[in-house]
């Protein structure tokens, strides 16, 4: 990674905005995207937001049956008919996935590593529409693509802080801003996890978009794992004591016996390999499925050397572990072996989203093209229709 500044970040070092900025404190960067305007009209966010599999919710501030009112699509068009005039706002999960003009914002975060981010949310809200003050347990970075906004946040509040009753949504009770910024197309503000923050449409027409990150909980790191080891263990594999010596106290749990169950916990579950290869795995499982594609290794040949730009399917993941002489790759969970050669085709296709010619002399031999192919066809990339910038 270069050590210049980003215009994303103000100019800013990625080392610079990680040691100063990343999982601490907020970042106005005026203009980090100069000339970014929403690639999606709010038409189009709304006819995404009808779409079966796709991940959308309207939260109405006033006019519904309860305030702050939480509504889950699919919907039918004619429930934008039927919306009042402000105070309202419409979310889209994973646009990402869909667009991708909008899987390209995220060329702009490659000094994070991949399995860290999340995805793409785009809102689209009438004049007034906020989701309320709340925080967040991840990292985001706001980019305002339409429209103004005005984002406040409280940096008083803490994690215990109180909320209002409502059965699906963590709206703060009570919020006294402590700093606020209007933000205009172009602009974005990163604001780190548990930071307390509204950001509330100045007009109609404002359109969000939220590059978040996800943090895995402990709680569910640990229950994939277990699940995990639970699986792999024969039942043949138990409890054993051959070594016996007579007991003292029958009632004792002694510490010979401790030891033992000690030891099979240890050895089961500590293996720092063992934990890698299920990581690798686990972080590659895809949230959704990936469509089905026509791509070939001739097609993208043709296309790459024709200039045409291919872009990696948003719907797929991987990632690749390479220490000393351990190498693994994994794709859409599971592990894909990697002969050798091969490496640095491997890595090429988990570092970058966007595919171009550099990938033409990785793919020059038999066995690199036939080990692309299975990959190829598991849907991994897709011609890119997105500007490129
Ligand atoms: C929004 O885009 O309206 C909400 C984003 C957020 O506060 O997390
Ligand atoms: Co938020």
């Amino acid at each position: 990674m270069s050590e210049r500044g980003l215009a994303l970040l103000g100019g800013l070092t990625p080392a610079r905005f990680l040691a100063e900025y990343w999982q601490k404190k907020p970042l106005l960067v005026r203009q980090a995207l100069p000339g970014f305007r929403s690639p999606l009209s709010p038409d189009e966010l709304a006819g995404l937001a009808c779409e079966d599999g796709v991940e959308a919710r309207l939260i109405l501030e006033r006019d519904g049956a309860r305030p702050w009112q939480l509504e889950h699509g699919p919907f039918p068009e004619a429930r934008f008919a039927s919306l009042p005039e402000s105070h309202w706002t419409l979310l889209v999960q994973r646009v990402n996935q869909w667009l991708p003009e909008v899987a390209a914002l995220l060329d702009h975060f490659a000094f994070l590593p991949d399995w860290r981010l999340d995805d793409v949310m785009v809102s689209y809200a009438a004049d007034q529409g906020s989701v309320g003050p709340h925080t967040d347990q991840y990292d985001v970075f706001l980019i305002q693509g339409l429209g103004r906004r005005r984002w406040q946040i409280d940096a008083t509040i803490g994690d215990d802080a109180p909320l209002l009753e409502h059965p699906d949504l963590r709206i703060l009770r009570e919020f006294s801003p402590t700093d606020e910024w209007i933000l205009e197309p172009g602009d974005m503000l990163y604001l780190p996890p548990g930071l307390a923050h509204c950001g509330v449409a100045l007009g109609d027409d404002c359109m969000t978009y939220s590059v978040g990150f996800r943090a895995p909980a402990y709680r569910e790191l640990v229950t994939a794992w277990v699940d995990d080891v639970i699986a792999l263990l024969p039942d043949t594999l138990r409890f054993a004591d051959p070594d016996r010596t007579p007991a003292t106290h029958p009632g004792a749990l002694s510490a010979a016996d401790r030891q033992r169950i000690r030891e099979i916990i240890r050895q089961t579950f500590m293996h720092d390999d063992a934990i890698d290869h299920w990581f690798g795995r686990y972080i590659t499982t895809p949230a959704g499925e990936a469509a089905e594609t026509a791509m070939t290794v001739e097609r993208l040949v043709d296309a790459l050397r024709g200039g045409l730009p291919v872009r990696r399917s948003e719907m797929v993941r991987l990632a690749f572990l390479e220490e000393d002489e351990r190498f693994r790759f994994y794709f859409n969970g599971e592990e894909i072996p990697v002969p050798e050669p091969l490496r640095p085709l491997a890595i090429h296709l988990a570092d970058g989203r966007r595919i171009d010619g550099s990938l033409l002399p990785l793919l020059d031999s038999p066995a690199a093209q036939d080990w692309i192919a299975p990959l190829l066809q598991d849907g991994l990339l897709e011609f890119d229709d997105a500007p490129a910038d």
